[in-house]
């Protein structure tokens, strides 16, 4: 257990710095909101929560070029494609995310299973499910048999996730969810008693604004006792940051670059990929990794769909992924505001990741 330490918040500070905002909106939960109610009525909800259409993405990527400054919804990046290349960059060894949150959940994972009790677990953007599988297993040696529901934007990735967790472990049982993460709040209560898994500090690529109603919605969706297991990047070191969002083997650019190839695959947008360039650079004015599609000749972004063309200059950036860091004497009393407690504070010794276990109140 020497990697795990657990933390104790001497100071108490309000919360965060406001940046600006950086992604557009969608609220739509109507969908959703009707499979609640089949929900709460004991019927099963159907895995496909919403197809995401060639048409989303049109209206999306239109948004965000007519947007000053422009910016990419980041959720588009996570195709079938981009899921696999994400995959890959958690691999990397710049990328000390995923590894550092892996060894914190698997030194701690007995310890959470404990004092959850025997819970649902519910993970938004799970992903591949692997860091998840540690503490499945601690909760199926501690409580026996586990209900496990990934909700995941990637049809693709929550298949593989399905069958290879089915596999391993017969013991849980895993009921995937295809669609956002709005599309599954509605849905939340009907968990209860649950643990909401949230890892790989993918709140930090929602930008202020956007996690005040995500937390919201969190908070109105979980009900009194139920349990968030939040991952958050707490490292501060501009240069460790400046390697994770920049691995020597590409995949970051890849990554980036995966997003104009999706415009080419679902839009027909016909760019010359190869000299769109992936910039990531580390803001510690807004402590925040900010990452741009840089263009490095004059292209046409054309969206048939919608009859649109924009012209995208020799040089200019394209946002598309921002990535905050955090510090856990803003998080805390910021969670605090929204009724969800941080109970048990998990780190790494040089203190890079922190895992948060909140209780709703
Ligand atoms: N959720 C990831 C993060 O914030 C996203 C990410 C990692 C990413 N590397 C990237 C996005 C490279 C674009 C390019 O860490």
């Amino acid at each position: 257990m020497d990697s795990l330490t657990a933390l104790t918040i001497e100071k108490l500070y309000g919360s965060g710095d406001r940046e600006p905002a950086v992604a557009p909106v969608r609220v739509d939960l109507n969908q959703a909101q009707v499979l609640a109610l089949a929900a709460a009525a004991g019927q099963k909800p159907p895995a496909d929560l919403r197809a995401e259409t060639a048409m989303d993405f049109a209206v999306s990527v239109a948004r965000g070029l007519s947007h000053a400054p422009r910016r990419l919804d980041c959720r588009f990046l996570y195709d079938a494609r981009g899921s696999e290349i994400f995959e890959r960059i958690c691999e990397q060894p710049e990328y000390y995310l995923t590894r550092t949150e892996g060894a914190i959940l698997a030194a701690a994972a007995g310890d959470i299973a404990r004092r959850t009790g025997p819970v649902t677990l519910v993970e938004l953007g799970s992903g591949s499910g692997i860091k998840t599988q540690i503490v499945l297993e601690a909760y199926s040696a501690r409580h026996g048999p586990v209900r496990y529901t990934p909700v995941d934007i990637s049809k693709s990735i929550l298949e593989l996730a399905e069958q290879e967790i089915t596999a391993k472990m017969p013991h849980v049982k895993v009921e995937a969810l295809h669609g956002t993460y709005e599309d599954a709040f509605p849905l939340l209560a009907s968990y209860s008693p649950c643990l909401l898994l949230f890892l790989g500090s993918t709140v930090g690529n929602l930008d202020s604004s956007e996690a005040d109603r995500f937390w919201e919605a969190i908070a109105a969706g979980l009900m009194p006792g139920d349990f968030c297991l939040l991952g958050v990047d707490i490292n501060e070191d501009p240069d460790a940051l400046h390697a994770a969002y920049n691995d020597g083997a590409g995949y970051s650019a890849a990554f980036t670059r995966n997003l104009f190839e999706r415009m080419n695959r679902e839009l027909g947008a016909s760019l010359n990929t190869p000299s769109i360039e992936h910039v990531a650079a580390y803001n510690p004015e807004w402590r925040r990794v900010e990452i741009f599609a840089r263009f490095t000749s004059t292209q046409s972004i054309d969206i048939s769909q919608l009859g649109r063309s924009f012209r995208v200059g020799k040089g200019e950036q394209i946002l598309t992924e921002v990535s905050r860091k955090f510090r856990l004497n803003h998080m805390v009393p910021y969670l605090a505001t929204f009724g969800l407690a941080a109970q048990q504070i998990y780190s790494d010794e040089e203190k890079r990741f922190a895992v948060l276990l909140l209780r709703r109140v």
